[in-house]
């Protein structure tokens, strides 16, 4: 679906569908009078959320209790969704809350892309339905106005941010047999020459000469071995190589406004290694590269929005597998920094990848430190399967973080650290013991265990994201398809632009 701005008003504009929202059961409002009647007959009640598509006069009727951006979202969301066959062109007027008109127009088109997807690469015959192209009239609901450049500005704003979660949800669809770590690189490549983004991929042995023992451990008993991909996007272009300072001699640029470095876990599959997952909790852990992948996408994002913000992403890609090469329980790992981690389960290995990403992130010498990853079964059941937790030392940071979330409309929440299951962690050979002694409080705890890894001096410029939750949900919801989300793109974006 392509969204177009148009100066048209909505009854000039002709088209072969259109979308229109009853707000607060108002049936007299001009634009919904005429189908009141034929509404009531079809046994619409106008609840929060419910939709009709009425296919002989080519409309689809969306009911919202609220006007603001996150009722604007989901209607927009829920109208994709009714549509049955194929459009060629759709029309829906403006809806603004007067209080956050941008946001509002916003959030309809977010709601109206994301939700139109489909991940059919494998399906032999794919199905036809959605709309290809649709108009956004200035013809708003009660007749308040918005600068229409500035519509231009966010409806391409919109098209841009959802593009990059719809790659994300792409690539964390892909099956594991495909998505190698070396795919994973191979597709960073790819997207980073298109976007003038810098991009060094590290191989297995650069891996274990850089003393990342713990990373390289748990990809070792894999045949795709791992890689480490480093992107970087500087908004005055001159990404193009990592590690090495700028060698330009020309008059230095502005100060951008931060350094960012953003860490993924890119299990590309978690078979639990040794410490084998049972079968149902094996299946869809092709998407434990998700918090790699939404790095990724983040940086796409980045820098095709132009911010003002040097981003980095540093993408772990591993495979957690079981041979005779694989890494045991009771091994004893050497991080980059030095620490030693007692294995006791091997299917803990998202940690381990991330204590020497986050070793090596910090070398970057970053002004913040985010890391995503699908870390943990406990986040999913503290949080429900459609929350990601935020966890740090800061304060601050960490409700930074969830009030962008807010404004992206991803549901997110604050987990709290305790000293108590940092006791957890302890090791009676290793300096760490890479699972807690207890299995309560395992997102937290499995934050606190990055947290070792993290310096003194940057301990409140961290924040651990852990979306093992919403990152892949079986049924579909909101404006997401079965299976993989995207989620965690739009909140760091919201969050990079508050910075
Ligand atoms: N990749 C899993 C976490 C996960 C669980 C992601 C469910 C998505 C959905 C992770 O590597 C893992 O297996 N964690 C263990 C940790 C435990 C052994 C301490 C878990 O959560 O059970
Ligand atoms: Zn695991
Ligand atoms: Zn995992």
């Amino acid at each position: 679906m392509k969204i177009a701005f148009t100066e048209e008003t909505i009854s000039a504009l002709k088209t072969d569908l259109e979308i229109i929202f009853l707000v607060k059961k108002d049936y007299e409002h001009r634009w919904i009078k005429k189908y009141a009647t034929a509404l009531t007959q079809l046994g619409f009640k106008g609840e929060d959320l419910e939709q009709i598509f009425l296919n002989e006069s080519g409309k689809v009727i969306v009911s919202i209790d609220e006007l603001n951006p996150e009722s604007l979202r989901l209607a927009a969301a829920a109208a994709v969704k009714a549509v049955k066959g194929t459009f060629k062109s759709a029309k829906i007027g403006l809806y603004l809350d007067g209080k956050q008109k941008e946001e509002s127009l916003l959030a309809m088109c977010e709601g109206l892309l994301l939700a139109d997807y489909r991940f059919e690469n494998y399906k032999s015959k794919k199905e036809e339905t959605g709309i290809q192209e649709l108009f956004i009239s200035r013809s708003e609901y009660s007749n308040k106005k918005i600068d229409p450049q500035g519509a231009h500005t966010i409806i391409e704003e919109a098209t841009l941010t959802c593009e990059a979660v719809k790659k994300v949800r792409d690539i964390v669809n892909t099956p594991p047999e495909e998505a190698t770590p070396e795919y994973l690189a191979e597709t960073a490549r790819t997207l980073a020459d298109t976007y003038r983004i810098g991009c060094t991929v590290y191989d297995e042995k650069w891996i274990k000469e850089a003393g990342m023992g713990a990373f390289y451990a748990v990809g070792k008993g894999s045949s795709n071995p791992p890689r480490l991909i480093h992107l970087s996007y500087r908004p005055d272009g001159s990404a193009g190589t990592t590690n090495t300072a700028a060698t330009s001699t020309e008059a230095a640029p502005a100060k951008p406004r931060a350094r960012v470095l953003i860490v993924g876990k890119g299990l590309t599959y978690d078979t639990g290694g040794l410490s084998l997952k049972p079968t149902t909790s094996m299946t869809s852990m092709k998407s434990d590269k998700a918090g790699a992948v939404t790095a990724l996408g983040v940086i796409i994002a980045a820098a095709r929005l132009k911010l003002d913000i040097e981003l980095d992403a540093v993408l772990g890609a591993a495979e957690n597998m079981v041979s005779g090469n694989s890494y045991r329980p009771d091994d004893i790992l050497k991080a980059k920094n030095g620490k030693t981690i007692e294995v006791k389960n091997t299917d803990a290995e998202g940690r381990l990848v991330l204590a020497d990403c986050l070793c090596y992130a910090q070398e970057q010498e970053p002004d913040y430190i985010i890391d995503i990853a699908t870390l943990t079964g406990s986040c999913v059941v503290a949080l429900g399967e459609h929350v990601f937790g935020i966890m740090g030392h800061s304060d601050e940071l960490k409700s930074r973080m969830y009030s962008a979330s807010k404004k992206s409309g991803e549901q997110a929440h604050t987990l709290p650290f305790n000293r108590h299951l940092k006791k957890l962690l302890k090791s009676e050979i290793a300096d760490i013991s890479n699972i807690p002694s207890s299995r309560y409080g395992g997102a937290s705890s499995a934050g606190l265990f990055l947290s070792e890894f993290i310096e003194e001096d940057n301990r409140d410029k961290w924040l651990h994201l852990d979306i093992a939750g919403p990152s892949f949900v079986e049924k579909e919801w909101d404006w997401n398809p079965a299976g993989a989300s995207g989620v965690g793109v739009r909140t760091i974006l919201s969050w990079l632009k508050g910075l």
